[in-house]
């Protein structure tokens, strides 16, 4: 049985002002208007193989993603909730437990909540096509062709066709997690390389016997974790105690960097993790940008504006005569932006925590 596990903790810093600790950008409705959370789900609704979905957050977000499932109507088999952050690795570990639980044979979807997939049927054959080296013991991750050298990515190499997967399926010769940028160059070069989507499918024991062979002590810290977990009204709520000792680490360095039964399946799915606001404004451009690339949201005034993403969520925005901007009202920030320069935004965010 599959079961997908949704990752709908972490905040998103690099879509501030609208991203924030309190509301980040998994619940926000980013690109349609329902949630990234909502459409992660309602894209797996149909699928006849999944088990109901395992979703893992932080203990403060318990609520909102509550009443976000309610709201379309899905009924989760649990909320996990993590008394902290500790990052991908442990939280798949206590997914994985928790699983294991119901059910010894379970495998895993793992899918981050607030990733674009604007191919759901081709994402449903890669992920058809992933089960059977699954099933055989391989942890699967999804490739995705790159289209420059990102430093914020992992990267894979594929190797021969895997001997445990049928058609489509290849053994990773190498998984290097965010290299820097010479060496993202090298990578992007050489066709045998796609970016790590960050989804994976495995057996929820296979995971386990890796993360305790590569990374023992977050192994341990997990297990007590679960052990100690109890159920609070609709959460399962982790060992608070053993969860914070756990040491914090994603699952891409922790594990799919040393595993020798990683398989890639590359798959073409119209992928975005909507990471910056310049990705955003690519996938909204092309839904609903205007003749001149503008995408607008709420009440905005242009004049001679081309290429741009003006969005007004409380005042009235006025803009004239500019090209490439990203401009973001909120109640109580501000953002203007050259698109060029929005990888800075996330040391806008930085700072203001070193100064408060
Ligand atoms: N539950 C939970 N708890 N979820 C978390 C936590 C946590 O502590 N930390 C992060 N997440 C969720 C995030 O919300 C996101 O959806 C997903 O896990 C991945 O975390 P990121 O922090 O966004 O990872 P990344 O973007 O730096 O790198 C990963 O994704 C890339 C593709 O987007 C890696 O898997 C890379 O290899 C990959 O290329
Ligand atoms: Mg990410």
């Amino acid at each position: 049985n599959i079961y997908p596990v949704i990752l709908a903790g972490g905040s998103g810093t690099r879509l501030w002002p609208l991203s924030r600790e309190a509301l980040p950008k998994q619940l926000l409705p980013l690109c349609s208007d329902r949630s990234m959370l909502q459409e992660a789900l309602l894209r797996l609704s149909e699928w006849p193989e999944l088990m109901p979905p395992l979703l893992t957050c932080g203990d403060e977000h318990r609520f909102l993603v509550a009443e976000q499932m309610r709201a379309i109507g899905i009924v989760p088999l649990d909320i996990l909730l993590e008394p902290q952050s500790k990052n991908t690795a442990p939280s798949v570990a206590v997914a994985a437990h928790y699983l294991l639980q119901k059910d010894k044979d379970a495998a895993m979807l793992v899918l981050p909540a607030d990733h674009v997939i604007g191919d759901v049927e081709a994402f449903h054959m890669a992920v058809q096509r992933a089960i059977s080296a699954a099933e055989s013991g391989a942890l699967v991750t999804f490739g995705i062709v790159p289209s420059g050298p990102e430093t914020g990515y992992g990267y894979i190499r594929r190797g021969k066709a895997a001997s445990q997967g049928g058609e489509g399926c290849y053994a990773v010769e190498k998984f290097v997690e965010k290299p820097d940028r010479a060496t993202a160059e090298v990578f992007v070069a050489d066709k045998a390389y796609s970016w790590n989507s960050g989804m994976f499918l495995f057996k929820a024991d296979r995971y386990l016997d890796e993360l305790r062979e590569f990374r023992p002590a977050i192994a341990e810290s997990c297990k007590k974790a679960f052990d100690g977990a109890y159920h609070d009204l609709d959460f399962c709520r982790l060992d608070e105690a053993s969860f914070a000792v756990c040491p914090a680490e994603s699952i891409d360095y922790a594990v799919m960097e040393n595993t020798r039964h990683a398989v890639v399946v590359p798959a073409e799915i119209g992928w975005s993790d909507v990471g910056s606001w310049s990705a955003l404004w690519e996938i909204l451009a092309e839904k609903e940008g205007d003749s001149e690339g503008n995408v607008l949201r709420g009440d905005v005034y242009m004049d001679d504006v081309q290429n741009s993403m003006i969005r007004a969520e409380n005042r009235f925005v006025a803009v004239i005569g500019v090209q490439d901007l990203v401009v973001v009202e909120t109640k109580d920030a501000v953002l203007v932006v050259h698109k060029d320069q929005v990888q800075s935004v996330k040391k806008i965010v930085d700072d203001l925590k070193k100064n408060s």
